[in-house]
């Protein structure tokens, strides 16, 4: 039997997984801006799964610098709970389809940790790194270490973002990230609906900087809020802006344009329907009389 293999991605959003497009502005930004003020460094993702978010990273690798990604992919879960997590949600996924997806949009792949995301640092140097997303398991012990290892891995400008730091389904996730901030001196740079982005490092400049080009960014919503008395932006996308009257005029009359085709195209089969049964009926109501005369002659 030959495999089908499903066609290769050609664009970010034909990539199954969890990047919303809000947290896609924001990675662009803290990478870009790391680029601009000279802060080289390595990149780490801690859960990659099919490629979304690392296939974004990864266009932000610059000469000289490592991007290291750290999946378990098809292999077993450290322990039973995770393992859980593994079956219920990522239960078809396989390294090769990471790869796969990866090398559709760059030429080389990421240096890959096949492994549970405690033996990163392994892997990776201390302070040798400007950006890690966390984004492996959801449960309480597992996210509070790879935050910990987070921290060993960037120097005090690097950034961090965790995932679902606010999901009803990963009150982990929320508890070690907010343990954090409150225990850890890590400092909260920004919030989207799904993701945390913070720093060890200075967060007024980050912050200044990041509301100053929020300002100008049409399709993304922000305030600002005081968390425990210090400074929180939360950030989303905005809707698209309705198109004009006139082109949504336009639009309805194509889609009943479109409808009534539907509709005479439904007529016409039902009308070549009804002929084909009428005249059979016919065929039959004259057949019948024929073969009944033939099987009893007067
Ligand atoms: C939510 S997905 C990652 C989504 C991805 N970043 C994206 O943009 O679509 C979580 C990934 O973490 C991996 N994972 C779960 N537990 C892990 C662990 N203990 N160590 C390493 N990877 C783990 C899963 O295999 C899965 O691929």
């Amino acid at each position: 039997m030959t495999e089908t293999r499903p066609p290769l991605p050609a664009s970010l959003d034909d990539v199954d997984g969890w990047f919303p497009k809000v947290d896609q502005r924001l990675f662009t930004w803290f990478l870009e801006r790391q680029e601009r003020l000279g802060q080289p460094g390595d990149l780490v993702e801690l859960g990659s799964y099919l490629g979304k978010s690392a296939i974004l990273m990864g266009r932000h690798l610059h000469d000289g610098e490592t991007f290291t990604v750290c999946d378990l992919f098809d292999s077993q879960a450290p322990d039973a709970s995770n393992q859980a997590e593994m079956d219920g949600s990522y239960s078809t996924l396989t390294r090769a389809a990471f790869e796969a997806n990866y090398h559709a949009f760059h030429d080389g792949l990421p240096e890959i940790v096949q492994a549970p995301t405690s033996a990163i640092l392994d892997h990776v140097r201390p302070e040798s790194c400007r950006f890690v997303h966390v984004d492996a398991s959801h449960l309480y012990e597992h996210v509070r270490g790879d935050i910990q290892a987070a921290h060993v891995m960037l120097p005090a400008e690097g950034v961090v973002a965790c995932d679902d730091y606010r999901s009803e389904h990963t009150p982990g996730v929320s508890a070690a990230v907010w343990e954090a901030v409150a225990v850890e001196g890590l400092h909260a740079v920004c919030v989207t609906p799904q993701k945390f982005y913070g720093t060890w490092g200075d967060v007024k400049e980050v912050q200044d900087e990041l509301l100053e080009w929020l300002g100008d960014q049409d399709d993304l919503w922000h305030e600002v809020q005081q968390v425990a008395g210090r400074r929180l932006l939360r950030v989303k996308g905005r809707p698209a802006p309705k198109a004009p009257k006139k082109d949504r005029v336009r639009e309805l009359k194509e889609r009943l344009a479109r409808a009534e085709d539907q509709r005479s195209r439904a007529q016409h089969e039902l009308d070549s329907v009804r002929n084909s049964v009428s005249f059979r009926v016919g065929r039959a109501a004259t057949a019948l009389p024929r073969a009944m005369r033939r099987r009893h002659p007067h």
